[in-house]
């Protein structure tokens, strides 16, 4: 490896995560056969093949699978250095690499702006995924932050709650239920139901509740959106369980039912990697956000679903 260069890593990284030697050369903005040479000099220095074309796709070989991991250690390595070097310039800059779950998007967009305006040399990437997604990102280290409801059991993290994020019934806001206080729980059974997505974590607290009271819900549609779900609640298609959060914007077709054993207390979390040393810029924004959701909750108290549910 003696002869491998930087630059021959940052060709091969981004064409084993495009697995593709067009998109890698168009990111990189290079020539298609600059990259395949590069990668050919890679291949040679490593002395075993880095990939392995079946049909027209590319796949990293066992060589290039472990080389790619080797890529992403390094460029975080130098990330941290260039972040420490700007730190002790006095500046705040880098990349900020945040995944959230669906229901975090509804309010964590609205944070950056402002955390952007305080520090306008940090870039962000976002990446909004269910719970299932994100543990797939953060298993492969993709990203420094998350964000989500539920911390993951087989995984060595280290987290912190922030913001509540309850779990409530929602409705039509013409539904005959509207009116009625503390609804038996088994009412549920006889709605038209609509469920999120296998691999969703509020599916999964929602189904843990009602099996501890032996519900069985109609499940008329499954739907891998929350607001494609507000869509077809405010529809007339069903009712549903949905964070609290999902109702900030335009929820006035919308109404919260009143059932009893509910909201679903949950909490929504800040999560990393136990081994990761957090960025200048990462622990920057985690202080932010634990600030800014102190705000926000504050704020959203006093907004009127807040109130409807405190009223029950
Ligand atoms: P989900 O995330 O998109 O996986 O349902 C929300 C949650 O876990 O609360």
């Amino acid at each position: 490896m003696n002869q491998a260069t930087l630059h021959q890593l940052k060709v091969f990284e981004a064409a084993a995560r495009h697995g593709s030697f067009t998109r890698a050369a168009e990111e990189l903005f290079l020539t298609q056969p600059t990259v395949s040479m590069q990668i050919k000099q890679l291949t040679k220095s490593v002395g075993l093949p880095l990939f392995e074309q079946v049909g027209k796709r590319l796949y990293l070989t066992e060589a290039g699978r472990e080389l790619f991991t080797t890529c992403r250690q390094i460029f975080d390595t130098i990330a941290q250095f260039e972040m420490k070097v700007a730190d002790l310039k006095g500046l705040k800059q880098g990349q900020l690499r945040l995944a959230v779950i669906t229901t975090a998007k509804y309010f964590i967009p609205r944070l950056l702006g402002p955390f952007c305006q305080l520090y306008p040399g940090i870039d962000i990437s976002l990446h909004v995924t269910n719970h299932e997604g994100i543990l797939e990102r953060m298993s492969s280290n993709m990203d420094d932050l998350y964000i989500m409801s539920q911390v993951p059991e087989h995984l060595d993290v280290n987290y912190q709650p922030f913001l509540e994020n309850p779990l409530v019934v929602i409705a039509p806001a013409n539904h005959p239920l509207a009116m009625e206080k503390n609804i038996p729980i088994q009412r549920l059974a006889d709605e038209p139901f609509i469920m999120r997505e296998p691999g969703s974590g509020t599916r999964r607290a929602v189904q843990k509740l009602l099996d501890e009271h032996g519900i069985v819900v109609k499940v008329k549609l499954e739907l891998g959106s929350n607001e494609a779900i507000k869509q077809a609640i405010a529809g007339g298609l069903g009712i549903s369980i949905l964070s609290r959060h999902t109702l900030v914007t335009d929820g006035k077709d919308l109404t919260i039912l009143d059932v009893e054993h509910f909201p679903i207390q949950r909490d929504w979390y800040m999560v990393y990697l136990a081994g990761k040393q957090l960025s200048i810029v990462a622990r920057t924004y985690f202080e932010y956000l634990l600030e800014a959701a102190k705000e926000f909750a504050e704020k959203t108290a006093k907004s009127n679903f807040f109130h409807a549910e405190k009223n029950h």
